[in-house]
């Protein structure tokens, strides 16, 4: 026997609204009825509108996560330097560099320290980037929708040494369709809002057509597209001008302001601290 169960219709009070509304009622083969809704059906699309909104918070939730977990993987500091933060630096030490780099915003800026070693200036540089990375907000929800954007990684750190080796490599690839390009390279430092280069000028290039080639191709990108730059170096300003090409340094000049250039002078903290 297939035939349909029996139903009828029922005016029931809304258990949200209080409103009296009009049900059915469904009748089983062997007389007992299912319980009718408690809820007229605005309160009923209501209600699937609000679990969908929890849903969709919850899925923000695990892509905030997930997403940290990646900026995490491509923010670019590595060993010692993940501990540093501004919290275990004697700021008394460098004040006018720990406050331009911890009040870092909207101009880009150069840590010079002509001829001194260890005094903070890769410390101060990795502080900022584990703040941004811990602290910037992953993803989000698109103005006005439950549509969930992913934002790019805030910053990315490497050395100039890094940075040409990994962009020598593209010429040594032998297989056309395998690995990334030196474009590709251009492309993904680009994505980074904060791009940070510590030890610029640390080791004298044998070819500084290639190396001013692709601190200008970098400098330029982000010049047009205002993203800022950080870089460290021990040079003076005007060895950083050679090294790194007049064009790229006129641009910088200007991406930095005149409160951007931070000279950084003292002993190396990493002898004879405490
Ligand atoms: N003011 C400071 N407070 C706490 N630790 C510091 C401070 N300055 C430097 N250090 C520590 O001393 C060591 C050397 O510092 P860092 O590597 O940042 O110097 P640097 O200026 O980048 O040196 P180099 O020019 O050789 O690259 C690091 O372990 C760093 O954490
Ligand atoms: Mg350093
Ligand atoms: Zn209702």
């Amino acid at each position: 026997m297939t035939s349909k169960p029996s139903r009828r219709k029922e005016t029931v009070k809304c258990v949200t609204c209080g409103r009296d509304f009009e049900t059915t009622v469904w009748i089983r083969h062997d007389g007992t009825e299912l319980p009718p809704d408690t809820l007229c059906q605005e309160c009923q699309q209501e209600k699937r509108r609000r679990e969908e909104i929890e849903r969709c918070k919850k899925e923000l939730e695990e892509v905030r996560e997930l997403q940290r977990d990646r900026w995490y993987e491509e923010y670019g500091v590595s060993g010692m330097f993940i501990e540093k933060t501004f919290d275990n630096f004697k700021h008394e030490l460098q004040p006018k560099a720990f406050n331009a780099v911890k009040g870092f915003k909207d101009h880009s800026l150069v840590l010079l320290s002509p001829g001194a070693y260890g005094v903070g200036k890769t410390h101060l540089v990795c502080a900022l980037a584990n703040h941004l990375v811990a602290t910037e907000e992953t993803a989000g929800f698109r103005p006005g929708s439950y549509a969930i954007i992913r934002h790019r990684c805030p910053v990315h750190f490497t050395t100039e040494q890094k940075l040409l080796a990994r962009i020598r490599q593209t010429y040594n690839r032998r297989d056309i369709d395998d690995g990334e390009t030196e474009e590709d390279v251009y492309n993904a430092l680009a994505k980074f809002p904060l791009l940070i280069i510590d030890d610029v000028g640390k080791v004298r290039p044998r070819d500084y057509s290639f190396l001013q080639g692709v601190y200008f191709r970098i400098i330029d990108d982000r010049y047009v597209n205002e993203d800022k730059i950080i870089l460290t170096t021990n040079l003076d300003f005007r060895e950083l001008e050679e090294h790194i090409g007049g064009a790229s340094a006129d641009r910088l000049r200007e991406m930095c302001g005149k409160n951007g250039f931070i000279k950084m002078t003292g002993k190396s903290y990493r002898h004879g601290q405490g």
